[in-house]
Parts: structure tokens; C-alpha cells; sequence
């Protein structure tokens, strides 16, 4: 009996921790090639470690963002706003042709997650964290804009951004999309956007919103603009017929 005891202790102790946020990380970073994810999550974890929750600037994840070391990616880098759902199910299938942010090793690694620190402790925890509007620099919030600023700053070729038919406001100059990403698309690098703009029911809104000419007037010069609407039932028969390119599913 004690043998049997002891060994059920034993594994107990010895099982995989896989419900916090360093063992989910680290499972996640494993996908990915050629990432040292002991080192990711120490580049990562610095950033909010011993800190006041509410005082963690988007800088602090500089760290993260180098040991992630995101090449420029031409023609497969794939922005959203308002379409979440939407647009992973579309880029899980048509995974050579489109990246989102969450589909790469920076965005993959937290998606879904909540994490703070707390002055004074070694510790990461999950619960009581500040939310979004709880306060500007915010551990979580922080951290996806910065990780956002790095994917469009990527950014190379063409550009496609899937934005939502179903509001009045589809480029919204709150949203991270309108605030950050689009703001640093590089006119060196960036040949043109196309939008892509989702309608799952009744089209409220279609390529001539006054929203999307907002959009226009801050790209830079020498980025082509470029709308198309589809339904959702569209792109749902276009990601699973493998038969069909990249690109030409609108
Ligand atoms: N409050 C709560 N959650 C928020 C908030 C907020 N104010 N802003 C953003 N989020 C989180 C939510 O998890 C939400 O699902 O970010 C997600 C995207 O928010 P949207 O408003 O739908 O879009 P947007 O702000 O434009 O962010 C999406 O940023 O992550 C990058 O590359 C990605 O292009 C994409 C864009």
C-alpha cells in the first residue's frame, strides 16, 4: 500500500502542470521551430514580474519581441478587426496562403490567456488582473499592442485585412488595427491592402462606408487600396477547397 501511495504522489507531483500560463506557453512555443521557449518565456515574463499591473508600458515586452525574432513576411500577413472567429477559422484552413498575428509564435503563445504580476512577488498569476479599461498600461492590453506594432511592422507585399460587413464602423480609430497597425505600414515595404470586408447575415455595410475612406486617407502614399465584399458562406467553401490559390477566394 505505501508503495502504491508513494508512486500516486510521485506522478502527481511529477504530471505536467499544463493549466498555468508558463506550461501552456511553453506547449504552444513547441509548434514553432527553432524557439529556445524556456528563454521566450523568461524574455516574456520580465516584462510584468514584481510590477504594478496597471504600470506595465508596451516597451516592457521590447524583450519578448527580440528573442521572438518575427522575419518580415511578404504577401501572407493577414490583419482583423471585429472578425475574430471569422477570420481564424478561415486562416486554420488556408494556413500556406494567410498568417493572423495569434498564428504565429508571438500572438500563439498568449492568445486566450490572462497574466499580471504583483509588486513584491516572483509570481505570475490569472485571476484579479486588470482588464482593458481598468487602466491605460494594463499587463494584457500592453502586451497586444506591442505584439500588434511588431506584426505590422513585418508587414511586406501585399497586405489583406478582414474586417467586419455586420457594423456601421469597420475601421474603428479605436480598434488596435486602426490605432496601431495600419498607422505603421512601411511604404518601402507595403505594395498595397486589401480589405476584406465579412458579411455573416445582413450586410449592413459594404466597401463604400464613409469608414473605410478614413482608412484610405491613412495609408501612405504608394500603398494601393483595394475592397472586396464576400459572405461568410463564401469564404467558408473557399478554405475547404484546397483546389482554390491563395488570394482567390475574393
Ligand atoms: N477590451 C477588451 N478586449 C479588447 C479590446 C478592448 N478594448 N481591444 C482589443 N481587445 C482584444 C479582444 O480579445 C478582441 O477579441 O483584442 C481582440 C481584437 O479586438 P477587435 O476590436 O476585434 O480588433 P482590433 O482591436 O482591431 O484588434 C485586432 O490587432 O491583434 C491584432 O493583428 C491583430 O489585426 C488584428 C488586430
Amino acid at each position: 500500500i505505501l508503495i502504491v501511495v508513494v508512486a500516486v504522489v510521485l506522478g502527481l507531483a511529477l504530471r505536467p502542470n499544463t493549466d498555468t500560463p508558463k506550461a501552456t506557453f511553453v506547449a504552444r512555443c513547441k509548434e514553432f521551430k527553432g524557439y529556445d521557449c524556456e528563454k521566450l518565456w523568461g524574455a516574456f515574463e520580465q516584462a510584468y514580474v514584481g510590477r504594478d499591473p496597471c504600470a506595465v508600458p508596451p516597451e516592457a515586452y521590447d524583450p519578448f519581441i527580440t528573442a521572438a525574432d518575427f522575419k518580415p513576411a511578404c504577401n501572407r500577413l493577414m490583419f482583423w478587426s471585429k472578425t475574430k472567429d471569422v477570420v481564424h477559422a478561415f486562416t486554420e484552413k488556408k494556413r500556406d496562403c494567410f498568417l493572423t498575428v495569434e498564428d504565429t509564435v508571438l500572438g500563439s503563445v498568449l492568445n486566450g490567456l490572462t497574466w499580471c504580476g504583483k509588486e513584491g512577488s516572483t509570481e505570475t498569476f490569472t485571476t484579479d488582473c486588470p482588464g482593458w479599461r481598468d487602466c491605460v498600461n494594463n499587463t494584457v492590453g500592453s502586451f497586444w499592442n506591442r505584439v500588434s506594432a511588431a506584426f505590422a511592422d513585418a508587414a511586406c507585399g501585399d497586405v489583406t485585412a478582414m474586417l467586419n460587413g455586420d457594423i456601421d464602423t469597420p475601421f474603428n480609430p479605436t480598434s488596435i488595427f486602426a490605432s496601431i497597425e495600419v498607422k505603421r505600414f512601411d511604404s518601402s515595404r507595403v505594395k498595397s491592402l486589401t480589405v476584406v470586408l465579412v458579411t455573416r447575415k445582413s450586410a449592413v455595410t459594404t466597401c463604400t462606408n464613409a469608414s473605410l475612406e478614413d482608412l484610405q486617407k491613412e495609408l501612405k502614399p504608394g500603398i494601393t487600396y483595394n475592397c472586396k465584399d464576400v459572405t461568410e458562406v463564401q469564404l467558408q467553401e473557399c478554405s475547404s477547397n484546397p483546389e482554390i490559390a491563395c488570394g482567390a477566394c475574393w
